[in-house]
């Protein structure tokens, strides 16, 4: 793993952006993986500063995201779709029929899991993954378990991930107790992985980085892969 430190939300976009940049660069349509949640927002602005200027460009790459909340629809301001759409796809000229996203609404989570497998496979897997890393050691969704996830999972999520994103709803109780997301296998066998991470991480992710590598710490199987970047402010 390799570590980049830096000491600003616009050092960490600025950094990460030339790494996506550079990938797109040499695969136009290139499959990246993306991710929701506070810390890839310096890295959205940048690229969507970016693709303005005409330093990189987006026509042909193909997105996959990490995760959506079980319940909500695409258009609701909690979604992950919505997240995405608001916050890089309508700043940056992706065709968003090369956007992806699971169902929320999906009313068969098993069906819904196995198209989003296959549709990975699909696409050739991805080039680039961009993740986050929630406060007990998640990414994506894939939560603290005792096995590390094969497949998309219909995931419940632990009253700790619910507490952490309850910022983002009116109450408790409005946050989904479910989710999908993207397995760890899916997640490991992207050629290459950018994990960005704000100083409020540094503890779970030193445990992720230099811990035992368990499924009880997601992100700690990270060390096992060939080309992970991590891009903390410190
Ligand atoms: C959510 C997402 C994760 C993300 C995490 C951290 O739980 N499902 O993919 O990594 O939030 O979010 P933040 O970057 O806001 O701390």
């Amino acid at each position: 793993m390799k570590l980049i430190k830096v000491s600003s939300q616009e050092e960490l976009g600025a950094s990460a952006a030339e790494i996506f940049a550079g990938a797109i660069k040499s695969k136009p349509d290139l499959v990246i993986g993306l991710a929701t949640g506070s810390s890839p927002l310096p890295l959205y602005e940048e690229l969507a500063r970016m693709n303005k200027a005409g330093a990189v460009d987006f026509a042909k790459v193909r997105s996959v995201n990490l995760d959506e909340y079980a319940g909500l629809a695409p258009d609701h301001d909690q979604s992950y779709r919505y997240f995405m759409d608001k916050n890089l796809f309508d700043h940056i000229n992706i065709d968003k029929a090369n956007t992806h996203v699971p169902d929320g609404l999906a009313k068969d989570p098993v069906s819904e899991c196995a198209r989003y497998d296959a549709l990975i496979d699909g696409l050739g897997g991805i080039g680039l993954q961009l993740l986050g890393i929630g406060p007990n050691g998640h990414v994506g969704f894939n939560e603290p378990s005792d096995v590390f996830s094969n497949h998309t999972q219909y995931e419940k999520l632990t009253d700790s991930t619910i507490a952490a994103n309850a910022r983002f709803f009116e109450t408790l109780d409005d946050v989904p107790k479910y989710a999908f997301t993207m397995g760890i296998r899916h997640i490991m066998l992207a050629k290459k992985i950018v994990l960005v991470a704000g100083p409020e991480k540094k503890d779970i992710l030193e445990k992720a980085m230099n811990g035992s590598i368990t499924p009880q710490v997601p992100a700690s199987v990270l060390q096992l892969h060939p080309d992970t970047t991590i891009i903390a402010i410190s």
